[in-house]
């Protein structure tokens, strides 16, 4: 079977037969330590892509799920194992399903004796992600492999809410120059939680600090309550544009905001979606 011969010679195992060599050459140099009373273990590889056993590694968890806010760049996992197998196990490789994900592990191969026990710690990096992510560690043992999940959910982060003061400064400032929630620290609200957004997930963070806050000042109305007829254009012309003289600011890049072509689309895309055109609000 050319592929399993081939699979012998990957890169684990030359490196694998290189130090068992030395090794070799290392002992058989002093003289005086005979060969052979310590044999150096080298797993067989042969069973690596097969399906893993019952009753090989046991594992705390094949799916782990964790739930963190958007403003946190990475979700942090715990596979912890037992050997339940009268016999060792040799982890031969642990693949992540992609360069975002790192586990944490011994150097390989990394051999468990009978009745011992391991954990791997995964990072995944979730900068800029948002919604309900899976990712997948692959573990090729010696006694065959086993794919570990993990599944998170990433919820945009509650608002630090915003004392009277600084709500009246903030709306002046406002009142003065409707683009000043784009400029200095008024981006760690009003665009940082939006970059790299589109659709949903890019009003959420958007759209609803005004629209849809129970806190909300009068002067912004309900978009769920609109007056008038509303269509793809409707929402893309008040996104992009918004209103001079009021505190409805343009968010197209041209007028300074903070949003791109594909962005300001999506958004208008999943309004036309969601606020079917002069429907009585939801209530
Ligand atoms: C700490 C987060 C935060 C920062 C920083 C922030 N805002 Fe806001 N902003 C909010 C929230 C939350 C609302 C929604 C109203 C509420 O919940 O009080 C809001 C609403 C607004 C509104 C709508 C009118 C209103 O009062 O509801 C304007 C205008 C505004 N902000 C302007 C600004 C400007 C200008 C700055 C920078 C000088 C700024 N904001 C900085 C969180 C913030
Ligand atoms: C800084 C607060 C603020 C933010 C952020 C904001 N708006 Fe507004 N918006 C307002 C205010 C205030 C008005 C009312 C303007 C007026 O007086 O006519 C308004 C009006 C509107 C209207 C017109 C509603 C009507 O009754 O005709 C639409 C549509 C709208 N906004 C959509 C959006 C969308 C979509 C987003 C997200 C991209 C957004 N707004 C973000 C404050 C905001």
């Amino acid at each position: 079977m050319k592929s399993a011969r081939f699979f012998l010679l990957d890169r684990l195992q030359v490196a694998w037969l290189l130090s068992s060599l030395l090794a070799v050459t290392a002992v058989s140099a002093q003289a005086a330590a005979p060969v052979g009373s310590r044999p150096i273990y080298v797993p067989n590889t042969s069973q690596a892509k097969a399906p893993m056993q019952g009753n090989t590694l046991v594992w705390n968890t094949l799916t782990e799920t964790t739930n963190i806010f958007d403003n946190v760049p990475a979700a942090h996992f715990l596979f912890t194992f037992t050997n339940v197998s009268s016999d060792r196990v040799s982890i031969l490789d642990v693949q992540p399903s992609c360069g975002c994900t790192t586990a944490q592990l011994p150097p390989l191969p990394w051999t468990i004796p009978a009745g011992g026990a391991g954990k791997i710690p995964v990072t995944v990096n979730v900068a800029a992600k948002f919604g309900t992510l899976f990712k997948s560690l692959t573990v090729s043992t010696d006694k065959g492999q086993k794919v570990l999940w993990m599944r998170i959910t990433i919820n945009p982060a509650p608002l630090p809410k915003m004392n009277a003061a600084d709500r009246a400064r903030f709306d002046q400032m406002a009142k003065a120059d409707r683009q000043a929630v784009f400029k200095g620290n008024c981006v760690t609200c009003h665009v940082q939680r939006g970059e790299g957004k589109y659709g949903e997930a890019l009003y959420d963070a958007d759209c609803a600090i005004c629209h849809e806050g129970p806190d909300r000042a009068t002067m912004v109305p309900s978009l769920h309550d609109l007056k008038v007829a509303s269509n793809f254009d409707f929402w893309r012309m008040w996104i992009s544009q918004g209103k001079p003289g009021t505190l409805m600011p343009a968010f197209a890049g041209a007028d300074g905001g903070p949003l791109n072509d594909l962005q300001i689309n999506t958004l208008a895309r999943y309004l036309v979606q969601t606020i079917p055109s002069k429907v009585p609000p939801r209530h």
